[in-house]
């Protein structure tokens, strides 16, 4: 498939999708969402990718695009709503991590929320302005961003509209990590999480998704089934011969 709003690039075992609409600050449109959506697709069933970066050209995204959303009625906008293919990115098996400098607005900051890991630099500029628009984020924001930084300071992002900084992210807890080169730094983050027992990685990812969506004692009892199993890969008696005989672990995926 040839793709018109992203581009891909491989660098080993990391896949990087870059947002690619500059002209429009990369705002989402129906046609990037289908093409983010296959290329997850695609890269869930490849075992030779360990871990994916999202980033934007210039800008991470400016949000979904207005043009497009103008003139939809309600079952329009139901319609265009990104949550399929949000929640793809959200279950992906292995870590997804945002690259962001520039804009991350609206439903680009929606899809920064659904990354396992986002780092930042001193270009980003992040928050969810739909209210001006009078709308709210419906790419769910609504209920990632207050998992993440709290019902208080989700409010205050949500109501007010207001965008903030890195160093605001930073204090928030919606971004890990303030790099100088966001993508650099992206890049060895990924390489370093695909260097790790790729089984254990995917189970933890569950997990820690699964114990916001069901009770306690059914998550503590998930934990303990999806725990147990990694005693049936190669990579849970390496990881500990290897630290028994001192040596660095390799993993293999098995
Ligand atoms: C369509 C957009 C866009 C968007 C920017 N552009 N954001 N087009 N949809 N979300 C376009 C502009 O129209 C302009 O095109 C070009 O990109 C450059 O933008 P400027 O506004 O000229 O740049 P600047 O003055 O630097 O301002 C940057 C900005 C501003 C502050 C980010 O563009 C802005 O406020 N954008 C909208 C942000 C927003 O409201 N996002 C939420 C969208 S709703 P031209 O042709 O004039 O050069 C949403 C819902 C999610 O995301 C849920 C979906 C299911």
């Amino acid at each position: 498939m040839s793709y018109d709003c992203i581009s891909l690039n491989r660098r080993e075992k990391i896949g990087i999708i870059k947002l690619q609409r500059p002209e429009a600050l990369n705002a989402l449109n129906h046609q990037m969402i289908k093409e983010l959506d296959q290329v997850f697709m695609e890269w869930e069933a490849d075992e030779y990718v360990r871990a994916v970066i999202i980033t934007g050209e210039k800008n991470f995204a400016a949000g979904a695009d207005i043009n497009d959303m103008l003139d939809f009625n309600p079952e329009q906008a139901r319609a265009f709503s990104f949550r399929h293919c949000f929640a793809r990115i959200e279950a992906f098996s292995k870590p997804v991590l945002a690259a962001i400098s520039g804009f991350a607005l609206g439903g680009g900051m929606e899809l920064a929320l659904v990354c396992d890991w986002r780092i930042a630099d001193k270009t980003a500029r992040l928050g969810l302005p739909e209210i001006n628009l009078g709308i709210f984020p419906g790419a769910g924001g609504t209920l990632r961003l207050p998992r993440l930084i709290g019902a208080a300071r989700a409010k205050e992002m949500i109501f007010s509209g207001r965008t903030i900084n890195v160093e605001q992210a930073l204090q928030y807890g919606l971004i890990n990590q303030l790099a100088d080169d966001a993508l650099a730094e992206t890049i060895q983050t990924a390489e370093m999480l695909a260097s790790k027992p790729p089984v254990a990685l995917k189970l933890a990812k569950q997990c820690i998704n699964q114990a916001f969506d069901i009770d306690g004692t059914k998550a503590i009892e998930f934990e303990s089934i999806a725990w147990a199993s990694c005693f049936a890969t190669r990579d849970q008696q390496e990881g500990m011969k290897a630290f028994i005989e001192k040596r660095k672990p390799e993993f293999t995926g098995t």
